[in-house]
């Protein structure tokens, strides 16, 4: 359990990306939650990244195939930061925002002077957090390997904001380095995809036109569970341990050290297991549970 300074207290959170703009799933997850599959209430949920302006990024909604593949035990993408940008967030999504029933983080994305911004657009909507997406694989800016800017980063939202923070890290940070500086800015740490090329270094990725992309779900865990502790030994702020495939998973990533655990593209491959394993973890008993265990996987 992760308990921010402004109360809000959590285990379970869905990762940038999993569903959507608002945490209730995009337009094709929503049967799963017509049918109770999916219940986007258990979960503290964070928004695909925004940005100052609207990106274009690799995502065409008319093909989502282009840059996304489902691989053996994981996902590969390249969607990059495809957004409309935090003001179409503003006016389309902010205002229906209710954290008492889907508590919401938003992730933004963006150089220092655009991070100040950003939090001062978003001060009047009802947020638990936000998290800063310091570790993009599929950009070409030098955010995960310039030290300076991720610090630089957290600050000035901090300056310009009342929530807390999370900070998204990856493998290829100076990891040391950036937690010793930012242990009074941010109140958890979460952990990105990781590149294909740090992967699998002797393949060929499927998005290699889009530059390999970014490796997540099981296929991810050397990378992002040793990570975890990595971060666990150089810092007191709360890790969220990503990667969760399978329920033992859950105990795994807590062994480790994380003190609450993030489903991403689990989502994409398994739509209902993340409520599953929840449910199962707080000893709710679920009717589709047996349904599904017995009849499907
Ligand atoms: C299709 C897709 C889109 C994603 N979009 C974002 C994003 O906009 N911002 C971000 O910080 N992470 C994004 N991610 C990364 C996930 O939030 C998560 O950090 C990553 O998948 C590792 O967690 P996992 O192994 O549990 O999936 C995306 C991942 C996928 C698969």
């Amino acid at each position: 359990m992760i308990k921010f300074s402004n109360g809000h207290a959590f285990e379970y959170m869905t990762a940038s990306g999993a569903l959507g703009f608002d945490g209730k799933g995009w337009p094709w997850e929503r049967p799963w939650q017509w049918l109770k599959i999916f219940d986007p209430t258990l979960f503290t949920s964070v928004t695909k990244t925004l940005t100052l302006q609207p990106t274009e990024g690799n995502l065409r909604w008319y093909n989502p195939l282009r840059c996304i593949r489902l691989l053996h035990g994981g996902v590969v993408n390249a969607v990059g930061l495809s957004n409309p940008g935090i003001a179409w967030w503003c006016e389309k999504i902010g205002p229906s925002v209710d954290s008492n029933k889907i508590p919401l983080v938003v992730s933004i994305f963006g150089e220092p002077e655009e991070l100040a911004e950003m939090p001062r657009m978003l001060d009047r909507f009802d947020l638990v957090g936000l998290e800063i997406d310091a570790s993009c694989p599929n950009t070409k800016t030098d955010i995960l390997h310039n030290t300076a800017r991720v610090i630089a980063s957290c600050k000035a939202v901090k300056e310009n904001s009342r929530l807390p923070l999370i900070l998204k890290l990856s493998v290829s940070h100076d990891i040391e380095q950036i937690v010793k500086e930012v242990e009074n800015l941010v109140e958890a740490i979460s952990i990105n995809s990781v590149s294909w090329a740090i992967a699998f270094p002797n393949k060929k990725s499927p998005l290699a036109n889009f530059g390999g992309g970014g490796v997540s779900g099981k296929a991810a865990q050397p990378f992002t569970w040793s990570l975890i502790e990595k971060l666990v030994t150089s810092t007191s702020i709360p890790v969220i341990g990503p990667s969760v495939w399978e329920f033992d998973d859950i105990e795994k990533v807590r062994k480790l050290g994380a003190k609450a655990i993030s489903f991403g593209s689990i989502f994409l491959r398994y739509p209902w297991r993340p409520t599953l394993y929840v449910r199962k973890d707080k000893g709710i008993k679920t009717w589709w549970r047996l349904y599904f265990s017995l009849h499907f996987f």
